[in-house]
């Protein structure tokens, strides 16, 4: 037997506690049965769950990468108020799509579902393609995305495997390989596919990610799960070591240097350009903090190489620290001043030069209402928000 398989030979095993097992891939449709009458139980009050449009689910399947359920509810109510239809979202600004995001993170799922309502106002009359290809097809969907909005939104019968839903599996059907790894991933795959009930799709996927959601979690509810009478790991009590922990990615630390320099007023800020990290979003310039250099060296030298700009640190505004999948940064903040040389004096009332831009697309003088208004990445929002309730 390949590794990643089934475990077979642990369905020969008699467990001396659990006598009752069922194993599971001889018992599908009372599985199937007994998952689907726990959800009906069960389910949570999501907001895409009461009428499942197409739109909203779209919505939710984006927010739903890489956020926690309960932010990513706060941000689909906010989001379908502003945002009622593909129409209204087609026809808003990149800038307030970018800020009505800030703080999810990840903004290129941002920039892609507007792009993708804009193509379906063009393309398809503004209504929600209905075919996996099509879907496929919109800018920021992926294959699983494809898959959840097809299953869920239109009934098609395709799995959806999500990290939840990964775990389940592992676990019920005691796969003892990493799950996302060959040859795990395809067992996954294709025991999640074999699971899929003929009619009750839409069912059967939300009620997959909702049992990894809620009972079969990192901390498994075992006592409480409608499956545990089927599930391999449970009736073995091996359920703490599945899924089989795959590669760990290690965590980075980056120090970086910021500063909000202050005219007249008015705040310096820039704006990324479309592609990369924090694309087209509008920051205050800085960079990192290399190896052995002082922060506030750092944002002398970055400032003047982003932004040809010579400035002088005169104020600390704290640490600021951010973590995203694979790195955390340690952000340190400064208020800064134009450095003029002898005199710290620009000559006349108007504001300096333009700057030399290298790193930003756009750039901007900004009083603070107009700051409020701009989208910004997490930290530099933080600090931003730490300037303005300044007395
Ligand atoms: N995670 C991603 N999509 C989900 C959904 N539709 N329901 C519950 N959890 C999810």
């Amino acid at each position: 037997m390949r590794r990643g398989d089934i475990c077979l030979v642990s369905l020969l095993q008699k467990h001396p506690k659990k006598s009752e097992h069922r194993p599971p891939q001889d018992h599908i449709p009372q599985l199937q049965a007994a998952l689907l009458d726990w959800f009906a139980g069960h389910k949570r009050p999501l907001p895409w769950r009461e009428t499942y449009a197409p739109y909203e689910v779209w919505i939710s399947e984006i927010m739903l990468q890489q956020t926690q359920m309960e932010r990513g509810v706060e941000y689909f109510t906010r989001w379908m108020r502003r945002f009622p239809t593909i129409q209204s979202l087609a026809a808003a600004s990149e800038d307030e799509v970018l800020h009505l995001w800030e703080g999810l993170g990840y903004y290129s799922r941002a920039r892609h579902l507007l792009n993708a309502a804009r193509k379906i106002v063009t393309e398809c009359d503004g209504v929600f393609p209905s075919s996996l290809q099509k879907i496929r097809e919109l800018p920021g969907v992926g294959p699983y995305t494809a898959g959840a909005i097809a299953s869920i939104a239109f009934g098609e019968k395709l799995p959806c495997v999500d990290a939840n839903v990964e775990r389940v599996l592992a676990r019920v059907f005691n796969v003892d390989a990493p799950v996302r790894q060959a040859p795990a991933a395809a067992t996954i795959q294709r025991l999640a596919l074999r699971l899929v009930p003929d009619g009750c799709t839409r069912e059967h996927n939300q009620a997959m990610m909702e049992l990894g959601a809620l009972v079969c979690g990192k901390k498994p509810r075992c006592a409480r799960c409608p499956l545990s009478v089927f599930c391999i790991s449970y009736h073995l009590d091996i359920v703490n070591v599945r899924p089989v922990p795959g590669k760990k990615t290690a965590l980075s630390a980056i120090s970086m240097a910021t500063g909000v320099l202050c005219y007249q007023k008015k705040f310096f800020v820039q704006k990324r350009p479309p592609s990369g990290i924090w694309g087209n979003l509008w920051e205050f310039p800085g960079g990192r903090v290399e190896e052995g250099e002082r922060p506030e060296s750092a944002i002398m030298r970055e400032f003047m190489e982003e932004t040809g700009f010579r400035v002088k640190p005169v104020q600390r505004h704290g640490i600021i620290r951010h973590g995203y999948t694979t790195y955390r940064i340690t952000l340190h903040c400064f208020g800064l001043r134009l450095d003029t040389g002898e005199s710290g004096e620009l000559s006349g009332q108007d504001l300096p030069a333009p700057p030399k831009l290298t790193a930003a697309c756009d750039w901007r003088w900004a009083a603070p209402d107009e700051i409020t208004a701009l989208p910004m990445p997490a930290p530099h929002r933080k600090l931003a928000d730490r300037i303005m309730s300044l007395p």
